[in-house]
């Protein structure tokens, strides 16, 4: 069936897309800019001396946010022909906002900001919308109180830890030692970006590896940090204070998060092959292609190559029977966003896939382990939760046939599209507009490809 051609403008009142069976996905998609990597160019080149320029930035929702909340903090940013350049006012510079800080739907911004502003002499009030503001923050605010930082929340928000929060910044910080109670690469960051302006050694240490995008960056600005793998597993960041960023422009390779909705399509639409030029293949964001490789997904990459610093290359996939395997615990850091989309992937797979060690999807924009299972049910896949771990038994045919309420996260929304290519009746998402978050032109770019996502308004 062929797809919609027309680019469709997420920002343009649709709220709904409907997904409709087709084969034969083909040609290139590119796929845009990481957002993680994003997120970390503009606070850091915003604290860095000089003048940063970044390529390749993700114009998506969240960003924009951080975009602007750097903005009210004192930098200059501007846009021009797609390179942003950032007129960075150095560690210690930022300058306390007249409004709140409004970070949107994006977790990732707000926890590095906190980190940022908590290492400075300012106040700043943090808000976000109604699902960032039921995401717990005390996992990022607690060791910035041992920092010296002060931190406010209202009285309904103490309790749980919810925005708004007020944070006053350590004049100075103090070095920190560490443990963090779970992998997260959001509790790392924020620590050592406050860390900057603490004069002493800040140690920091996860259970496991999570993404370390951060620690490349402060690197590429010159920051000394030394990493090291602890016999047990545990990684530990040490990170010597004061230090100043040096600013120097910033390549940003394309998302691999986002290409995993690309991929798990073309292996499971019948007839087809894709190609995703320029994904970043940073180590401890491949997962899910290990994983889908492991299940027997035909994915090569081609043309493995470094830019801009990144480790980046081209992925070729081709439709695939897969079968369902238990993905090991110890790699969910590696693809903590790609749960929902894997578990649409084991949806259409033979037999049984086991994903155990994700408790913390229920942190994430939604619930998506609960939110996941209740939407494969409603399209009449067999599913099971315990709080940490979702089985999916994988079924040859998909009723589909259902509308999914998209709950403001955008990767439970682009997971039930890609559903939608391959159950036996289309599937409806409410509330599409959460996509734009991470992945502005995914209906366009999808439909360009062969997929029929038609967009339409809530009935
Ligand atoms: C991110 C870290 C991850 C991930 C999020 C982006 C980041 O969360 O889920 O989408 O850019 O630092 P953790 O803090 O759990 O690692």
């Amino acid at each position: 069936m062929g797809g919609l051609a027309q680019p469709l403008d997420m920002n343009n009142h649709i709220e709904t897309l409907t997904s409709s069976p087709v084969s034969g996905l083909s040609g290139e998609m590119l796929i845009p800019g990481d957002k993680s990597i994003s997120h970390r160019a503009l606070i850091l080149g915003g604290m860095a001396i000089g003048q940063t320029k970044i390529s390749g930035l993700l114009m998506g929702a969240d960003v924009l946010s951080t975009l602007e909340a750097v903005r009210a903090l004192g930098v200059t940013i501007t846009s021009d022909a797609g390179i942003i350049t950032i007129n960075g006012v150095g560690t210690g510079g930022f300058i306390p906002p007249k409004a709140p800080l409004d970070l949107g739907n994006a977790g990732t911004g707000v926890r590095l900001l906190m980190g940022a502003v908590a290492g400075q002499p300012i106040s700043a009030v943090f808000t976000g919308d109604a699902s960032l503001s039921k995401r717990p923050m005390k996992r990022i605010t607690d060791p910035l109180a041992m920092m010296g930082a002060q931190i406010a929340y209202t009285p309904e928000g103490d309790q749980k830890g919810y925005l708004p929060v007020t944070i006053t910044g350590a004049q100075p910080p103090l070095p920190l030692s560490y443990e963090m109670p779970v992998a997260s690469a959001q509790i790392k960051s924020a620590i050592l970006f406050a860390a900057l302006n603490a004069r002493g050694q800040t140690i920091v240490t996860e259970p496991h590896l999570s993404r370390d995008h951060s620690e490349a960056m402060l690197s590429h600005f010159g920051v000394k940090l030394t990493r090291e793998m602890l016999e047990d597993g545990r990684h530990r960041i040490t990170l010597e204070g004061e230090v100043d960023l040096h600013a120097k422009d910033i390549f940003v390779p394309r998302d691999p998060s986002s290409a995993a909705f690309a991929i798990v399509a073309a292996l499971i639409t019948d007839e087809s092959h894709i190609r995703l030029p320029g994904i970043s293949l940073n180590p401890q964001r491949t997962g899910l292609i290990t994983t889908l490789q492991e299940m027997g997904g035909n994915i090569v990459i081609e043309n493995q190559r470094i830019e801009g610093g990144e480790d980046v290359g081209d992925i070729i996939v081709k439709s695939s029977q897969l079968s369902g395997i238990e993905v090991p615990a110890e790699r969910s850091a590696s693809m903590i966003d790609e749960y929902p989309i894997l578990s649409v992937a084991a949806s259409r797979a033979k037999g049984k896939t086991y994903m155990p060690g994700v408790a913390e999807l229920r942190v994430k924009e939604t619930d998506r382990i609960s939110v996941m299972a209740e939407g494969l049910k409603a399209c009449g896949v067999e599913v099971s939760e315990t709080n940490d771990s979702m089985t999916v038994i994988g079924a040859g045919a998909i009723k589909g046939g259902a509308t999914i309420a998209s709950q403001h996260d955008h990767r439970i929304a682009m997971s039930f599209l890609v559903l939608g290519m391959v159950a036996q009746n289309s599937i409806t998402m409410l509330d599409v507009a959460t996509i734009s978050t991470s992945f502005p032109d995914f209906a366009a770019i999808m439909n360009k490809s062969g997929a029929h996502l038609e967009a339409g308004v809530k009935l």
